[in-house]
């Protein structure tokens, strides 16, 4: 097997250093399983593996919820490309994915994308976003909803608290919710969402497994089962 390039090994080793404290789910299993996930999709889809694995590696950097303002997160994500000397065209395709990855992103962006239609995204985008995606489904993503709900305090299930629909990014940030209610207010959107037909494919099969996940939750609530 060919050695990976210099640069992968030193995005890893960069990513590893800063996500290491993180239990927002964030850590750097999350990373390596979208990575996995991305380079799978990239082969079907025909994105560039090393810019692809490049931008799973990096797409959480600039996270605004890993950083002390934007700019902080922009200013790391820059100083570390600065450091690989990566050709500009290749450079410009990469922080283009790591910035318009996330589901927040989206939403924040959909106002004017009724005004504008958005820029068609690439093949590492597509990758990489739909990797992200698939890693909050299936039972991973039950797993990551109750853990984060544990950090952040939240009941993981009240029925007097209904599920909060057609969120604007504000509100999916702030306000109290439950665990439960995640699974409808982002997760069950999620597969509607995807970009590539494996993505779909992986994501319609761990969303069939998370509604009988919910299922079998509410029946054991009842008392019947
Ligand atoms: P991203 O940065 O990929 O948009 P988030 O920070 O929104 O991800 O979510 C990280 C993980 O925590 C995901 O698995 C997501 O399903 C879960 N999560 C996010 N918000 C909530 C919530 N309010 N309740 C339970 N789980 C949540
Ligand atoms: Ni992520």
């Amino acid at each position: 097997m060919p050695e990976k390039p210099l640069i992968l090994a030193r995005a890893e080793a960069f990513v590893r250093a800063r996500l290491e404290a993180d239990a927002g789910g964030h850590d750097f299993h999350h990373i390596h399983r979208v990575r996995a996930l991305a380079l799978r999709i990239a082969r079907s889809n025909g994105a560039d593996p090393v810019l692809t694995e490049l931008a799973a590696l990096l797409h959480d950097v600039a996270d605004p919820k890993l950083n002390p303002s934007p700019e902080a997160g922009r200013r790391a994500l820059a100083e570390f490309l600065d450091g690989t000397g990566l050709e500009p065209g290749a450079r410009a395709r990469v922080e283009d994915a790591i910035e318009r990855v996330s589901f927040g992103a989206e939403l924040a962006g959909s106002v004017a994308v009724l005004a504008a239609p958005a820029r068609p995204k690439s093949p590492e985008l597509q990758a990489v976003q739909d990797a992200d995606r698939l890693d909050a489904l299936g039972a991973i993503g039950i797993a990551r909803v109750f853990a984060y709900g544990g950090h952040k305090g939240q009941a993981m299930h009240d029925p007097e608290i209904p599920p909060r629909v057609g969120l604007d990014q504000q509100a999916y940030r702030g306000g109290k919710s439950t665990s439960l209610n995640h699974f409808h207010e982002k997760l069950f959107l999620l597969k509607e969402r995807m970009n590539t037909p494996l993505g779909r494919e992986i994501a319609e099969e761990r969303h069939r497994y998370m509604e009988a996940f919910l299922d079998r939750f509410m029946g054991e609530w009842a008392g019947e089962r």
